[in-house]
């Protein structure tokens, strides 16, 4: 079952009351988004090469869309264009996203027309939701996912090792690092040892960062080689 879980910040998450998971923090499902994804991820990225206009970001863990709708709102007016494509295996209804209260707490209304053509656009197939952002939803799995594309960000947004464990393995870290360029970009809010230890073997340059409010650390990892 999904229910609706109110978070430290104001901003509403999903509970997944089987696995007894939530799809952010619980500390503020907002602030955790801009933090690991927008500031160390898409922000990061774009003040080391400001001159890349083009960025393609995979997601993994589509689950509600507010990561996605944040890099939307953080290209827009900006030279940039992203191309976002993004692992779900669950889709959520528009049901069920429509009561959570992004837009309201972002305090952007224009972003509404956006986030629901994101939640109603097909799947398997890149959909113009703005000039600056393409998506295309995958319903496929990470474990088996293979994609033409290579990415500058990877955001890696899987709910916890301890309830997935399958998606933290070194072979399903490999699936999704092997498609990031070279100085690409790897984020996420988990600070496991056993991730670090993984990312470095996959040739990416580890870093510990703070975390969001009401988290130690996060990880994010740099690609040294392409491989
Ligand atoms: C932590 S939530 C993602 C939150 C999301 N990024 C957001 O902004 O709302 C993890 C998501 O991963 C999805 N998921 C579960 N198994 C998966 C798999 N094998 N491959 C890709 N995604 C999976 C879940 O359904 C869930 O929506």
């Amino acid at each position: 079952m999904i229910e609706i879980f109110e978070t430290k910040d104001g901003s509403k998450t999903l509970l997944n009351t089987a696995l007894n998971e939530t799809y952010h923090s619980r500390f503020g499902a907002i602030q955790e988004s801009i933090h690991v994804f927008i500031e160390a991820g898409l922000n990061t990225y774009l003040k080391q090469f400001p001159d890349n206009e083009s960025i393609h970001i995979l997601e993994v863990g589509f689950g509600t869309g507010l990561n996605a709708i944040l890099t939307l709102q953080a290209v827009l007016n900006t030279p940039y264009k992203v191309y976002y494509e993004t692992l779900e295996t669950y889709p959520l209804s528009l049901e069920q996203v429509e009561e959570l209260n992004y837009i309201e707490q972002i305090g952007d209304h224009l972003l509404n027309d956006y986030f629901k053509k994101m939640h109603t656009c097909n799947w398997d197939e890149p959909v113009e939701i703005h000039p600056n952002f393409t998506i295309c939803k995958k319903k496929q799995p990470l474990e088996t996912y293979h994609s033409e594309k290579d990415f500058h960000i990877i955001y890696f947004d899987a709910f916890a090792p301890n309830v997935q464990p399958e998606l933290w393995t070194l072979e399903a870290l490999q699936n999704s690092t092997q498609k990031l360029i070279e100085n690409g970009i790897f984020v996420t809010y988990c600070a496991k040892g056993q991730l670090k230890r993984d990312l470095k073997s996959l040739h990416l340059q580890v870093e510990s960062l703070s975390g969001p409010p009401g988290k130690r650390e996060m990880t994010r990892g740099i690609k040294v080689i392409k491989t």
